[in-house]
């Protein structure tokens, strides 16, 4: 029987057997989100979900993922808010796989950190797809939902966890099939994807507060728009990059040197190629109205008309 609620019985079944605490990193994203879930409902409180702020999130994120799990589901969950400390370390770097590597290692010593002052757990679960599975290079198992194996992720070596992933056999479209099965809200299922460094690849040069700030307020009228005009769900991400470019703006009579902000919209399958989507131009001047008029520091609002290739998704 293949249909997902199957799935999820034979999931819940199999995982209910192991033995020992688990740890699930909570990113928002549904890919984790259905991971700690099916877990959850197999094993309860032996579950634990823990949700790093990075400081690097879209707007409201954190509060809303943090209601989910707590108020929702119930579940044993811990939202560790570590923004300056991944600010901090992203201070003065300006080369994109620099700030890559400065937040993934920032990542693996706040992780580290909660699961020493928490533990002892015995399992790490993660959100892991079929198509992480390829790019990996690690063969597709005899539909077995537990593979353990150590040392992923980066993570050190006395944590000794062994991995739980649940979804390694399913696409995404299954994992919104499953989140829909367990009654994960709409939005959440929706919602685009977002790389793990966050902001800080959408950013172009150093990450600051002042221009996190722009880029997360622009992202959320670039989205709000989308939902608005009911072209959300038919794109594949939607958002507004900033960098440190300035432009000449005119504000009542005044002259203000200000931001230049770079909405970006890409329609895509897989991600690994993408098409910059045709918007109305109605639906254009929206956003650069909402932009310019909402956050004071910006001064013009450009559009980016690049597909992948040659261009990527994110600007960094
Ligand atoms: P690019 O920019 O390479 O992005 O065209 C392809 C897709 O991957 C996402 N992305 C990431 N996701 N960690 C992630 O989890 C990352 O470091 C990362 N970099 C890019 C990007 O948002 C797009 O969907």
């Amino acid at each position: 029987d293949w249909t997902m609620e199957a799935f999820v019985d034979r999931a819940v079944g199999e995982i209910s057997g192991i033995q020992g605490r688990v740890l699930c990193g909570v990113s928002g994203g549904i890919d984790s989100t259905v991971a700690a879930l099916l877990i959850h409902r197999a094993i309860g409180d032996r579950l634990h979900g823990v949700f790093i702020d990075n400081g690097l999130l879209r707007q409201d994120e954190g509060d809303e993922i943090e209601a989910i799990f707590r108020d929702n589901f119930h579940v044993n969950f811990t939202a560790v808010s570590a923004a300056e400390r991944f600010l901090e370390g992203l201070r003065g770097v300006a080369d994109p796989e620099a700030k890559r590597k400065a937040v993934g290692e920032e990542f693996v010593r706040v992780f580290s950190e909660f699961a020493e002052r928490n533990g002892p757990f015995s399992w790490l679960a993660q959100g892991t797809l079929y198509p992480d599975v390829i790019e990996s290079g690690v063969s597709k198992g005899p539909a077995a939902v537990i593979k353990s194996h150590h040392n992923v992720g980066g993570l050190p070596d006395w944590l000794d966890l062994k991995v739980l992933e649940p979804l390694r056999d399913l696409y995404k479209d299954e994992v919104r099939e499953i989140a829909r099965i367990l009654g994960v809200p709409d939005r959440i299922v929706r919602r685009h994807p977002f790389p793990g460094p966050g902001l800080a690849v959408r950013i172009i040069g150093e990450v600051t507060p002042a221009k996190l700030r722009v880029a997360r307020t622009a992202s959320r009228i670039v989205e709000d728009v989308l939902l608005e005009a009911g072209v959300y769900d038919d794109v594949w991400q939607a958002y507004a990059a900033v960098g440190d470019d300035r432009a000449v703006g005119v504000v009542g009579d005044e002259r203000r040197y200000g931001s230049i902000v770079m909405v970006r919209v890409v329609n895509s399958v897989d991600a690994m190629t993408a098409d910059w989507t045709r918007l109305s131009h109605e639906t254009l001047e929206r956003i650069s109205n909402r932009i310019t008029n909402e956050i004071e520091d910006v001064t013009w609002v450009t559009y980016t008309i690049s597909s992948k290739p040659p261009a990527t998704i994110e600007p960094q």
